[in-house]
């Protein structure tokens, strides 16, 4: 398997009570602080599990511009991060919290941040996360300052705020005691290997559309075998990728062909998304009623 099992890191016993503390340093403190001010991590905020920070990058700056990049040498087009501010704003993080156990550097040159990178960086105490922006920073300044550079996926952004925050959401949801249900951190998509089964609530019959009658039946154990057949049904429709080729070799949803080139899984999703535009459930009209009011 490519990444953990289980989203519960281990590493952390439950009862810590030193928050785990993330400072992000970046030229956009407020659109960082913004974003984190909402849902399940403001909550971790509050009570205390998480200590999250936004460092202006500017502040850490000398010159009476504030000027936070200059121009590439070499020549080249656009601006390229200045090495000393960064450093500075590490430094200053280190001298108030101690030494990090990561500084990380948010960049479309990073390896793939995936779930196991999250579940590694969940047990870690003290995070530093750099949003890049530009052309991207001085290479000095991350040989001596950073320790993983993360890209979040095969596209290009504006900066590296976005990802930043992405991984934070990612990383804040696997610290001990910051998602209430831990049922509904372990037991989801990619929790062991596999992408998640499809998900109903009520009502049962909505805009003629059923749910699978066995989701109805109450027998636990038929459900859970719909479920598990949904899960690995789904992965090789949609992520032939996720499947070790035992595994999807030996599925009884196989195709003879194979499905493992990103062309097949582009045509097998799109395929499978058509198909469920089009085909709904055909439902008995006099039930419809009845049930859409629950
Ligand atoms: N900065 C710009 N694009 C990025 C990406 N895809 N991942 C991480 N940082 C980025």
């Amino acid at each position: 398997m490519w990444f953990a099992a289980e989203g519960r890191p281990k590493g952390r016993p439950t009862t810590k009570v030193e928050p785990v503390t993330i400072d992000v340093v970046t030229i956009f403190p407020r659109l960082v602080e913004e974003a984190l001010a909402e849902g399940v991590v403001a909550r971790a905020r509050e009570s205390g599990k998480l200590d999250i920070r936004a460092r202006d990058l500017r502040e850490f700056t000398d010159d009476k511009h504030r000027s936070v990049d200059d121009v590439p040498f070499g020549g080249g087009p656009g601006m390229v991060m200045k090495p000393e501010p960064i450093a500075r704003a590490i430094e200053a993080v280190e001298a108030e919290r101690g030494q990090a156990s990561a500084v990380i550097l948010m960049t479309p040159q990073g390896r793939r941040f995936t779930q196991a990178e999250a579940d590694r960086l969940s047990r870690m105490d003290r995070l530093i996360v750099i949003c890049g922006r530009y052309e991207g920073v001085d290479e000095r300044l991350t040989e001596m300052k950073v320790t993983d550079e993360y890209s979040i996926g095969d596209y290009v952004l504006t900066g590296g705020e976005l990802p930043a925050l992405v991984l934070i959401d990612a990383v804040a949801r696997l610290v001990p005691g910051v998602v209430g249900d831990a049922e509904s951190v372990a037991v989801e998509s990619f929790s062991g290997g596999l992408l998640d089964h499809p998900q109903y609530t009520r009502p049962a019959v909505w805009r003629g559309r059923e749910v699978p009658p066995v989701l109805l039946s109450g027998h636990h154990a038929e459900i859970d075998r719909w479920r598990s057949e949904q899960r690995r049904m789904r992965t090789l429709e949609r992520r032939p990728d996720l499947l070790t080729a035992d595994e999807a070799g030996a599925s009884e949803w196989s195709e003879p062909s194979g499905a493992n080139s990103s062309a097949d899984q582009e045509r097998s999703a799109s395929v499978t998304t058509q198909a469920r535009r089009g085909a709904g459930v055909p439902a008995d009209k006099s039930k419809e009623k009845s049930d859409e009011g629950d």
